[in-house]
């Protein structure tokens, strides 16, 4: 199993393009790896293994991984420019899109084929780049969706409430706490729809929690969301982490990426191209090349946000002060 170590290096010194000051220095976890750190590179002990996935769209080949390991209880970053494939990944790994070739095993045991509903009751969970929650369901009802093996959803079952009212009480009383840690809870009754961008990722990362996953896949959980509710969200990643869950998580901002991660996986153009700890991963030429690549092939008029974002990746990329 992997040390926790707490590292010399990261702190709140550098810039900070979140304005995210951290409140606790986050451990990081090392020794998660065998051998160099390379794409592909084995892990101590893996949670997710992933071989030969292919994913095409049209003539666009938008995943094409090789071989890629995520580290179990840790925090592990999937960075990469506009387009690299990190979404369709996800996607393709949580049975929300078919590729068109490989396989994949999550705690061990194979899900290619595996629809979305059955892996989120194995316990890999997943949020949404555009968050999905159900803006005409009261908060409270979005998180009773989020939990997992209800029995009333059973026909049978159903027409029995004692069989599952305990359980709907149960689910309520776990909502209703996680709604407090989230800072949620005054909301509970209001629909969704009222909630504001950050606090919609909140309630998704909330939901996601309700059925007690293994691991957390967060895509770019801080995109859109309020400076003041961005620390917040970063503690609440990191917590999951010391609950003993994994996390996989999407995000361009490197400072974040740099401050949390204990591990950084990088996609470029559907592959794998670099693997490390975030401080050496940010020096390899080959992520830098990616994200350069990327700057000089668009048209800058077509996607200044998208733009903005690789730009302002590579600066923290190459300003990596520790
Ligand atoms: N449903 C689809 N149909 C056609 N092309 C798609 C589809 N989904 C993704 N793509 C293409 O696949 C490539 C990878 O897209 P993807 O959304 O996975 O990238 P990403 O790394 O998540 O990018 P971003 O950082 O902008 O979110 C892109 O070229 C995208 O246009
Ligand atoms: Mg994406």
């Amino acid at each position: 199993m992997s040390a926790n170590t707490v590292p010399t290096g990261t702190g709140p010194a550098g810039p900070v393009s979140t304005g995210v000051v951290p409140t606790a220095k986050p451990i990081k976890t090392t020794g998660l790896h065998i051998g160099d750190a390379e794409p592909g590179c084995e892990k101590i002990d893996p949670i997710l293994v992933v071989d030969n996935v292919r994913r095409t769209f049209g003539g666009l080949t938008a995943v094409d991984v090789d071989h890629v390991e995520v580290p179990r209880g840790a925090i592990t970053a999937l960075i990469g420019p506009n387009g690299a494939g990190k979404t369709t990944l996800f996607n393709l790994l949580t049975g929300f899109d078919k590729p068109d070739s490989g396989r994949w095993t999550f705690d061990g045991r194979s899900l290619a084929g595996v629809p979305a509903y059955k892996v989120a009751r194995m316990g890999q969970i997943r949020t949404f780049q555009l968050t999905k929650a159900l803006g005409l369901l009261t908060v409270m009802d979005n998180m009773l969706l989020g939990a997992t093996g209800q029995t009333g959803e059973n026909m049978f079952r159903a027409l029995m409430p004692f069989l599952w009212r305990n359980q709907e009480e149960e689910n309520r009383a776990k909502a209703l706490d996680l709604l407090t840690r989230f800072k949620l809870d005054t909301k509970k009754d209001d629909y969704a729809a009222s909630l504001s961008g950050g606090q919609r990722k909140l309630l998704e990362m909330a939901r996601a929690l309700m059925s007690d996953p293994t691991l957390v896949m967060l895509d770019e959980p801080m995109a859109g969301v309020n400076p003041a509710l961005t620390q917040s969200l970063l503690d609440h990643i990191l917590n999951l982490k010391s609950q003993g869950m994994t996390v996989l998580f999407v995000e361009h901002d490197m400072h974040m990426v740099r401050h949390i991660a204990d591990w950084v996986i990088v996609m470029a153009e559907g592959k794998v191209v670099a693997e490390g700890d975030p401080h050496e991963v940010m020096k390899n030429p080959a992520v830098i090349d990616a994200y350069l690549g990327q700057h000089h092939d668009e048209d800058i008029g077509e996607d200044l946000s998208a733009e903005t974002e690789n730009v302002s990746a590579i600066k923290e990329l190459l300003n990596d002060e520790r």
